[in-house]
């Protein structure tokens, strides 16, 4: 019997590269696991209108966690002329499955470590390390939106404003979702000995939804009186960000502040190679670079494998193997320090592969 079984999703483009990569470094730390399998992406979509098929979500079930690569999708261009014949016009319509993942299997914690390993020439500035917790299941991202505003909806005060071809997206925020986020972000930083949380919103403007989030978080935040809890508009965060980094530990907000203020903190970490998330919910977690398939790089073996051997190191410390996680960080920041072994985007030529067999080769 093996001791984990792991949901192995590499999906499309560069998720197969990173994947490959990732798996030499997992055996090199001989991680008693089982790595099953799942089929997820774009050819799924094609072939069965359904990128993230129900024999997926069932395998997620079975199995302790996933780690996940990347997935193609073409935003608005989606259409049907991408399935096959016998698909077409029966109304199939393209979802994110990452997006979906998270909502199904109610993974309700973006965590987004942006850490500065020293010697990454990329770092904005050295020393930072802000842990970005994204609320991951309802805001911006509830998927409730109209090509125009429903004849019904004019029955509400205030719709009459709006102009009848007004497309329109709903932000959900719930108090449970609020509160639960946000005491997750404050566990994390009593666990790991910070001592600061700041609250992103903009509650000046989303009067309704943001006072839910910062009711929550206010509330959460009493139960925690050693870690000072502060707060601030999106906007200004973007400058503050910018302006003084070191200033912020753990950052928790809504989704699609999260989403964006998230590749904000990783661009100050090297990019898109350096950035990994969790997706992480009461029993199930899927772990995955934050990067997407990058289709222009498929299968050349250049890109940065780092973020997701960060993804899985987060994945082990999840799992409870906290020494493995530990080593394999330690192989990271050692690589990155020595400066020998670059991919692209750290000005180098080594491949994907070499990359992670260097990382190995330090465990
Ligand atoms: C992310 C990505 C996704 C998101 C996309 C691919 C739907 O940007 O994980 O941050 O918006 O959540
Ligand atoms: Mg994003």
């Amino acid at each position: 019997m093996v001791k984990y079984r792991i949901a192995w999703m590499p999906g499309d483009g560069v998720g197969n590269d990173v994947m490959e990569a990732t798996k030499i470094v997992l055996d090199k730390l001989a991680l008693d696991a089982e790595y099953v399998p799942a089929d997820i992406g774009w050819e799924f979509w094609c072939n069965e209108g359904e990128p993230l098929p129900q024999r997926t979500l069932d395998l997620m079930k079975e199995t302790d966690c996933a780690l996940f690569g990347a997935i193609t999708s073409k935003g608005e261009d989606v259409s049907q002329k991408e399935l096959i014949p016998e698909l077409q016009g029966k109304g199939m319509t393209y979802r994110s499955p990452i997006v979906r993942m998270r909502q199904l299997l109610d993974l309700y914690i973006c965590l987004r470590p942006c850490k500065g390993y020293p010697g990454n020439t990329l770092n904005y500035k050295d020393d930072i390390d802000i842990v970005v917790f994204r609320e991951n299941t309802e805001g911006m991202y509830v998927g409730v939106e109209f090509a125009q505003v429903p004849d019904e909806f004019y029955a509400v005060k205030g719709v009459e404003k709006l102009a009848r071809d007004a497309a329109i997206s709903i932000r959900a925020i719930t108090p449970k979702g609020a509160e639960r986020i946000v005491r997750a972000a404050f566990e994390y930083a009593k666990k790991h000995g910070r001592s600061q949380v700041t609250a992103v919103h903009k509650a000046n403007v989303l009067r309704q939804t943001d006072a839910v989030f910062m009711d929550a978080a206010r509330k959460v935040a009493a139960d925690y009186p050693d870690i000072r809890f502060d707060d601030a508009n999106i906007d200004a965060m973007g400058m503050w960000l910018l302006k003084n980094p070191l200033n912020y530990q753990v950052i928790v907000t809504t989704n699609l502040f999260g989403d964006i203020i998230s590749d904000l903190c990783a661009q100050m970490v090297g990019g898109l190679g350096f950035a990994c998330s969790g997706n992480i919910g009461a029993d199930y977690a899927v772990f995955e670079p934050t990067h997407g398939s990058a289709p222009k790089y498929d299968g050349q073996y250049k890109v940065n494998p780092i973020a997701t051997i960060l993804a899985s190191k987060m994945m082990l410390d999840w799992l409870g193997e906290g020494e493995m996680a530990t080593r394999l960080e330690g192989a990271v920041a050692e690589i990155i320090a020595e400066g020998e072994v670059r991919t692209y985007d750290m000005g180098g030529t080594h491949t994907t592969l070499e990359m992670a067999q260097a990382i190995a080769a330090k465990l």
